[in-house]
């Protein structure tokens, strides 16, 4: 059996169990989040790793952040149980059990945890409303999610039946994907009378991870799903509206007469809260993570395009539309900026910018 460190754990894996070497940086950031979450909630937490595998994410949690108290493992294939089981008692964890079963038996049958890590294989839309039902008045639920090409459009009829949304495989297609999922959350918890703040939204090599806060009360859930709406796109000439629940959607774009494309449902609201990327990049300096560098780095973005409109130009393609070679990337941020526009770079992709400036504005700067 082979061994491997990550992060404080060590870990004996099993070719019958799942790990994947790949999503140490979604552990590490997750590991960030625990710590920036317990400091928001002044509080030793009871977290449950769903759908743990090996145990890696229970056990870096509980030994990276003091303010862990308890975890429960819970998985429902034995080999893995076992495998955690063991894992755990290599890391000398002393609050902990594990529990061999369907996620969903176990989230329906036991209340009042602070923390449900969902981090399954695809979708985790089937594991969405008992963890969710599972807080008693506020939580937070880790959400990963790795049917990414669905959610970002390539398999749009998937994505209605699943999401009960429409994606766009467009230039922005990540940033789309993770507002449906966002937005499956938020109606999911509003039938349960919880509110959701999403405290980070990251998207990544093939995966997405959600951070989001939940908060029980029938106004905190109204003021969520009002948040919903949708994103039209004109690929003629690349204007993009977005209207919160709107009426009716506009056929043609009133820029060029275009078609409109439109995504959503979707969620419109704010997919950070600055405070959390920004504790969570001063933690990271605490720690010894071999990908200490690239999270600072995502962190960074994040921090910048917290409070930004949704959406993002990407200067390849608007070079594209307006038959011109690209503009270097600062000089053009910085016209932006002097022209009196906000102006961000975006995590969810590398040459490209969000701004209030919209099309007409970035073809002016360009
Ligand atoms: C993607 S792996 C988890 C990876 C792990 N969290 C990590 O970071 O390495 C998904 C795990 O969920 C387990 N699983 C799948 N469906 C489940 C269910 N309905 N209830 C409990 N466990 C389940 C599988 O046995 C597998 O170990
Ligand atoms: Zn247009």
């Amino acid at each position: 059996m082979e061994k491997v460190k990550e992060g404080k754990a060590e870990l004996i894996l099993s070719k019958n169990v799942f790990f994947n070497l790949q999503m140490e940086f979604c552990r590490d950031i997750s590991s960030l989040a625990v710590g920036a979450y317990c400091e928001e909630v002044g509080r030793r937490i009871h977290l449950v790793d769903g759908l743990c595998a090996s145990g890696v994410r229970g056990i870096r949690y509980m030994l990276e952040d003091e303010c862990v108290a308890r975890v429960e493992f819970v998985d429902m294939d034995e080999d893995a149980c076992k495998l955690a089981e063991r894992n755990a008692k290599l890391n000398k964890l002393k609050n902990y059990k594990v529990h061999c079963c369907h996620i969903n038996d176990f989230l329906f049958h036991k209340r009042g945890f602070d923390w449900v890590e969902i981090d399954p294989f695809g979708t985790p839309l089937p594991y969405l409303q008992s963890a969710l039902a599972s807080f008693r008045k506020e939580g937070m639920l880790s959400v990963t999610a790795t049917d990414t090409a669905v959610l970002c459009g390539a398999h749009s009829r998937a994505c209605l039946k699943n999401y009960g949304a429409v994606p766009i495989d467009n230039e922005y297609c990540h940033e789309i994907g993770v507002r449906i999922l966002a937005s499956a959350i938020v109606r999911q918890a509003s039938t349960l009378n919880l509110g959701v703040e999403f405290c980070l939204s990251m998207s990544a090599q093939h995966f997405f991870k959600l951070f989001a806060r939940v908060k029980a009360g029938a106004d905190e859930a109204v003021a969520s799903m009002k948040k919903l709406g949708y994103i039209s796109h004109c690929p003629k000439c690349l204007n993009r509206e977005w209207r919160m629940n709107p009426p009716l959607l506009k056929e043609k774009c009133p820029r060029c007469g275009g078609k409109f494309e439109h995504a959503g449902p979707l969620f419109l609201g704010e997919l950070w809260n600055v405070k959390f990327p920004r504790r969570m990049k001063e933690m990271n300096q605490q720690r010894n993570y071999g990908n200490r560098l690239r999270i600072d780095e995502m962190l960074g973005l994040m921090e910048e395009e917290a409070g930004m409109p949704p959406t993002y130009f990407d200067l390849h393609k608007v070079a594209e539309k307006v038959k011109k070679s690209p503009p270097n990337f600062k000089s053009f941020m910085n016209r932006l900026k002097k022209s009196g526009f906000k102006v961000s770079k975006t995590h969810f992709k590398r040459n490209s910018v969000r701004t209030n400036a919209g099309i007409d504005g970035v073809e002016e700067n360009y």
